[in-house]
């Protein structure tokens, strides 16, 4: 019998795009695109099977085994630390995790620095690294907003294109980190499906170079 490969892949724009690698690299599943609402879709003569998830959720499935391997972006696996194995980076999804302030930020060093998030893990470890004091506020989106109504100095939080800074007069000061997608592996999966998973790393990896 076929071994089945439980694939979470991270719902929306960047999912479609990851998707489009598996087709190309010979896991294909044509139902995946009749757009309904359903959220699982199988392939057995392809060996796969399909969710679609909350991008934030991909590392969680994996993590617990309900998926065998999944696409997360790095942003997602610095801030939960999963115990997973990240095994190629997909080149696509690309960003970077920023400091942003309004443009007349000054970092007045005697004062503990208000630092609004949605990645507390990150900034806590990007400022300890400079043994910075910080006050971590954490938020679950808007995080543009928190310098303008002055309830942080800073925000730590995603930058892809620069317009939702631009739009609201913030401006970058430091990148913590570069981010783009990942594709992880469940650490018993990886001993147990290790030649389907190493094959699909493989085909997969055919297709970032030629994202390059
Ligand atoms: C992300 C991020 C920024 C924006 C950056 O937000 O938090 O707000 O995208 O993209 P840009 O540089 O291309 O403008 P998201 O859309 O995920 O919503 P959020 O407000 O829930 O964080």
């Amino acid at each position: 019998m076929q071994t089945m490969l439980n694939v979470a892949l991270p719902k929306g724009r960047l999912g479609e795009k990851v998707y489009s690698m598996f087709e190309k690299a010979g896991y294909p599943c044509p139902s995946i695109k009749e757009n309904n609402r359903k959220l699982i879709f199988e392939n057995e003569e392809a060996g796969v099977r399909y969710f679609w998830v909350k991008p934030s959720d991909v590392a969680i499935y994996v993590e617990r085994g309900a998926a065998d391997i999944g696409v997360a972006g790095k942003d997602i696996l610095l801030e939960y630390e999963p115990d997973i194995y990240e095994l190629l980076d997909l080149k696509i999804g690309k960003c970077r995790m920023a400091v942003a302030a309004k443009k007349d930020f000054r970092d007045d060093m005697g004062r503990t620095l208000k630092v609004a998030t949605k990645f507390s893990n990150i900034a806590g470890n990007y400022y300890r690294s400079k043994g910075r004091d910080i006050d971590i506020i954490h938020l679950n989106g808007s995080i543009e907003i928190a310098p303008i109504l002055e309830l942080s100095d800073v925000i730590v939080d995603i930058v892809e294109t620069g317009t939702t800074l631009k739009e609201n007069d913030l401006t970058v000061f430091d990148t913590v980190v570069p981010i783009s997608a990942r594709l992880i592996s469940n650490k018993a999966s990886y001993k147990f499906k290790s030649a389907e998973i190493d094959r699909l790393t493989q085909k997969i990896s055919e297709q970032t170079e030629e994202q390059l």
